[in-house]
């Protein structure tokens, strides 16, 4: 029998993140009982107030439970033999943790942003809760001195989607600030160019002023572009016209990309071109393919719009017929939804994270943080890179966040004005840290 709740997993759980879903039901029931929504009247504000100590007491009880049990799941993931943990069997799609996360406090800070407990007709939403996630992994990395690089995703993290890094993109300062804390930054873009003038073009805002803020040239080689997932590799150096020069790639590529040849790629891109190439013509998409050294896309023209069904019916029959070929066995690629286009690329940021990690002389994942937009399950291109802690991104299925979860700690951001806010919440708490 083919009960609606069958349907909706069959169909939507590319849509969805287990873990935040999860804990959304958690604290919906105390929201059922607790809220007041019938308490309007002048009269009736001591209800209310009642009501809201009540909620931020019990959702802030249920933030713990779930924090111990998430050491108790990387308890389990410990050793040579992992044991599947409670939260393992209560969400059984949940990665391993690079860290812990003080989620009681991270809730309560984010109440005092976004008053959760206050509300008498909204629950803790999905956007509460991916917040709440990410303030308690800085949180975590700060506390415990461990932030030693932060990789960005480009589009929708640091700019709008399909725009560039303009000089008065107000995540720069932000930026330099950490890298003169001597964090290292690298930006893990899908964006795929060959030539470093192509990422100077998008990147300029960026470049330009670091340049101009380290006449000692401290910072040279504290930065890097890798470009096209994990593929391309650039580092800043103030001696180069377009702030950019190519990284040998004898200094980042990892032993596994040995076998990214140009016999497999080209293979796994012969088998993805025709994918799309079938999706074109059985849903008669306005689209264009562009073949590149390693990806191969499909674009609207100027002005058209793709809907998200023919996007996701795309991502998901080319994602599977890639995955089901002797190609795509072969070597890891990622196929997302770009916004308005697809790609399929080879490898994904996760391995884009772990060569930046690799190339800064091995820095751990439990050291590093990646910020995307891109967390859902398919069709994401940041989701790889965790796999670890938190769970997120926007409900727009892409691959940034989802990809970097294998790599190292995350955080799922929805625009770059939410980046903007993390990176201040990081410098808040690196200052307060300073003062204790
Ligand atoms: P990201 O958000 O920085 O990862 O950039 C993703 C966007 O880069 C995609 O939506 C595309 O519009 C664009 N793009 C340009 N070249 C490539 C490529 O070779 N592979 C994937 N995406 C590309
Ligand atoms: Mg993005």
């Amino acid at each position: 029998m083919t009960t609606r709740y069958r349907v909706e997993y069959a169909l939507k759980t590319h849509r969805r993140d287990q873990l935040i879903e999860w804990i959304k039901g958690l604290l919906a029931v105390p929201f059922v009982l607790l809220s007041q929504p019938t308490a309007i009247y002048e009269e009736d504000k001591p209800v209310v107030n009642a009501a809201q100590v009540s909620a931020n007491g019990r959702y802030a009880q249920i933030m713990k439970d779930v924090e111990d049990l998430i050491n108790d799941h990387i308890a389990h993931q410990k050793g040579p033999n992992p044991t599947v943990s409670k939260l393992r069997l209560l969400v059984p799609s949940v990665g391993s943790f690079f860290t812990k996360l003080p989620l009681q406090e991270a809730f309560e800070w984010q109440d005092q942003k976004r008053f959760i407990s206050s509300r008498r007709f909204v629950a803790p939403s999905f956007n509460d809760i991916r917040l709440i996630l990410n303030s308690a992994q800085v949180m975590s990395l700060v506390r415990g001195s461990r932030l030693e690089l932060v990789t960005f995703d480009g589009d929708v993290t640091l700019y709008d989607d399909g725009e560039s890094l303009n000089d008065d993109n107000p995540c720069i300062p932000r930026i330099l600030d950490l890298m003169r804390k001597g964090v290292r930054i690298g930006i893990v873009t899908a964006a795929g160019y060959t030539e470093a003038e192509k990422y100077y073009e998008r990147l300029h805002g960026l470049l330009d002023a670091v340049a101009a803020s380290d006449s000692s040239h401290k910072l040279e080689h504290c930065l890097v572009v890798m470009g096209g997932e994990s593929n391309f590799l650039f580092t800043y150096t103030p001696h180069s016209p377009c702030k950019l020069e190519p990284v040998p790639d004898a200094d980042w590529h990892l032993p596994e990309m040995r076998d990214w040849t140009e016999e497999n790629v080209t293979a796994l891109l012969d088998v993805a071109e025709a994918a799309l190439k079938d999706c074109i013509a059985c849903m008669k998409l306005p689209v264009q393919v562009l073949r590149k050294k390693r990806a191969v896309g499909i674009f609207p023209s100027k002005g058209i719009r793709l809907s998200r069904e023919q996007l996701e019916e795309t991502v998901l029959v080319v994602q599977r017929i890639v995955e089901m070929s002797p190609a795509g066995k072969r070597i890891p690629f990622c196929a997302f939804n770009g916004g308005n286009d697809i790609f399929v690329d080879i490898g994904d940021k996760s391995w884009g994270v772990m060569a930046c990690q690799r190339y800064f002389g091995g820095i751990e994942g439990s050291r590093s943080l990646h910020v995307g937009d891109q967390f859902l399950s398919a069709g994401a291109n940041d989701f790889k890179v965790t796999l670890s802690t938190v769970c997120g991104g926007t409900q727009r299925p892409g691959v940034d966040t989802k990809q970097a979860r294998l790599a190292c700690t995350t955080a799922w951001i929805a625009n770059p004005t939410e980046t903007c806010q993390l990176l201040d919440e990081i410098a808040e708490l690196e200052g307060g840290k300073a003062m204790t």
